[in-house]
């Protein structure tokens, strides 16, 4: 006790001396900077995993910007093996490759790697609230209530088939859109199409309109550049009304300002020295860069046009079943045909409003839904407004890429698009309805075989509950980021034979077929356990809905100047880089 007294005095007269403070701060600096870039006890406790050696501060950052995370991902786990890490600036992820440890852990680890919003954004204030609001990020009760928003829109069977209209309306614009495409001899000189761009413009239209149940007003007649811009015009557009064409301008924004191009400088920062975030987005707020403040605005602009939406949506229902409700008394209507006037007066209402949101949609669907909830289960605006843009967030890049590439490949494989085109004929004449999209088995096997191949999301990232003893004595510390690779297992020899093949036929079950997957994680273009996509059921609606009306009136074959494979790059998805080009043929 009292040599611990006696060091004490002796360290408090050496720092009063001049010579002794500076030496303090020298040693108290030196300290800080090598806790902030070394992380010597981190490095530590991950001592049993092996991976490729990172720089202080950035980690493997400069490899996996060169080389593409999804490439870098499957290069160090077949040089290091399917336990291993890599450092994410001064943190370290677990890259998991072993379908049983995949399958176990994306079981028991059921909330996201925490804090997985730091790689993609800085935001700030209310609006980084809502991004944290997400079902994509959420943990605990805020994610179950934004969970099952989902499910009670798009898994519940009468609720998703209510989206189906939209989707056929859609497509009945978009399908025609492409003859000028269409080229009637090899030599006519068409250009070719660009299906990432033209099944991009068509995925916002569909999703943008589910969403917020609004029409989005895409121009798939457009040519060039995408339709929309200047984000500062963007508010007298929605005061104008033009609601949804306001909503996919600040759409494409939102998928523009999130790409690491255009990401501020105070992301990096933040990568590199999470445990000072708050006082990094403190800066960010106060010395906002032109990146940050465009990624700021835009989101703000979005959270003011969902508020506008609800509101409207909103009185005009409120409006809507009064006046239902009269005239039903006073006409003396039985209760089917009250239903019919409903609907009259709704179709009337959301004339004279112009914007206002359809009763289909997700984000009417959870603004009713929320009026019967008790306190608990009540979605906050914000949750409204989170779950909202997460609905075109989690499904427009990654559904357009699906699509694109199984075109591509269908292209490239002209037996297998052959097979597609006898079932495709086999429909003739009926309406897509839900019961007929029960019924493409081989469609089916497409989607599935261009998602083994090209996964839009290839990494589950999840959050390490508690240590966890792998089956080899290792102990993953509690809290680990783990990244659960989809993408090595789809191409691990030892689950798909040639991997790199597009076969279809792998997915059929019955003779020729071959069964589908041989183990519970060889396939997870959708995740696995109890955050599995919530949305599978209508990405493979709108799949199977947009690839049957397109063979029903076109064949495709590669451009000349598209390479086969094409090349792919991660951003927020992984996704075909540069375009995915097509010739259009007439059936
Ligand atoms: C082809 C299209 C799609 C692909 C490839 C895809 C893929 C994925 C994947 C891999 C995950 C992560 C799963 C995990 O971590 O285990 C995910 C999550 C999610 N997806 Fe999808 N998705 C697609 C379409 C959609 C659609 C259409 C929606 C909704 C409109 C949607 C909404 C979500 C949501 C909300 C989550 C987060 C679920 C949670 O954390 O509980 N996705 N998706
Ligand atoms: C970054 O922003 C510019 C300007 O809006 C845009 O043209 C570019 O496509 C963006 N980059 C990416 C990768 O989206």
């Amino acid at each position: 006790m009292s040599s611990t007294l006696l060091l004490a005095r002796s360290a408090t007269e050496l720092v009063s001396t001049p010579f002794g403070a500076l030496l303090t701060a020298l040693a108290a600096l030196v300290g800080f900077l090598c806790w902030l870039g070394f992380y010597p006890l981190r490095r530590w406790r991950y001592r049993h995993f092996p991976g490729p050696v990172g720089l202080p501060f950035f980690g493997n950052l400069p490899q996996i910007a060169a080389m593409d995370t999804t490439r870098y991902l499957s290069y160090v786990s077949q040089k290091y093996g399917p336990v291993c890490k890599v450092w994410f600036g001064t943190r370290p992820w677990l890259v998991i490759s072993d379908p049983d440890l995949v399958r176990k852990l994306s079981a028991q680890c059921t909330a996201r790697a925490k804090e997985l919003t730091s790689y993609l954004s800085v935001l700030t204030g209310e609006v980084r609230e809502i991004e944290a609001a997400s079902a994509f990020y959420a943990h605990g009760e805020t994610w179950r209530r934004g969970r099952r928003a989902f499910e009670a829109s798009i898994v519940h069977p009468t609720r998703l088939a209510g989206h189906l209209p939209v989707i056929r309306r859609v497509l009945g614009r978009f399908v025609p859109s492409l003859a000028r495409y269409t080229t009637a001899s090899a030599t006519s000189g068409q250009p070719p199409l660009d299906a990432q761009k033209a099944v991009g413009d068509l995925m916002l239209a569909i999703t943008g309109e589910l969403a917020y149940g609004v029409d989005f007003e895409v121009d798939f007649e457009a040519e060039g550049a995408p339709q929309g811009g200047c984000p500062e015009d963007a508010s007298k557009q929605a005061a104008g009304g033009r609601v949804g064409a306001h909503l996919a301008r600040i759409s494409r924004e939102v998928f523009t300002v999130i790409q690491l191009e255009n990401a501020s400088a105070y992301l990096a920062l933040q990568l590199m020295f999470p445990s000072l975030a708050p006082a990094i987005r403190w800066l960010a707020d106060l010395l906002p860069d032109a990146n940050q403040r465009r990624c700021m605005g835009v989101n703000s602009d979005l959270a003011a046009v969902s508020r506008q939406l609800m509101t409207q949506g909103v009185s005009a229902k409120q409006q809507r079943d009064r006046a239902a409700a009269g005239e039903a008394v006073a006409n003396g209507f039985k209760a089917d045909e009250a239903t019919n006037g409903k609907a009259v007066n709704a179709i009337r209402a959301f004339r004279e409003l112009g914007s206002e949101i359809a009763a289909s949609s997700f984000m009417a669907g959870m603004l009713e839904d929320r009026k019967g909830a008790g306190a608990q289960d009540r979605l906050s605006d914000k949750e409204v407004i989170a779950q909202s843009s997460t609905f075109i967030l989690a499904s427009y890049e990654t559904s357009s890429t699906t699509t694109s590439l199984a075109l591509l490949l269908l292209a490239t494989h002209p037996e297998a698009q052959r097979a597609l085109l006898a079932e495709v004929d086999a429909t003739e004449g009926r309406e897509i309805d839900m019961e007929l999209l029960a019924e493409l088995p081989y469609t089916e096997a497409v989607i599935k075989e261009t998602m083994r191949l090209y996964p839009p999301v290839n990494v589950l990232h999840r959050h390490a509950k508690g240590d966890i003893k792998l089956p080899d004595g290792r102990v993953v510390p509690d809290g680990t980021f783990l990244a659960l690779s989809s993408y090595n297992l789809h191409h691990d020899p030892a689950l798909w034979p040639e991997p790199e093949r597009f076969v279809p036929e792998r997915f059929l079950t019955g003779p020729g077929g071959g069964g589908g997957p041989t183990h519970p994680a060889a396939w997870s273009g959708f995740g696995l356990g109890a955050r599995m996509c919530v949305g599978h059921k209508l990405a493979s609606m709108i799949g199977k809905a947009t690839l049957l009306s397109l063979f029903r009136r076109y064949t495709f074959s590669v451009a000349p100047h598209q390479p086969v494979p094409p090349p792919m790059a991660t951003g927020l998805t992984f996704g075909p880089k540069g375009g995915v080009w097509l010739n259009v043929h007439a059936r």
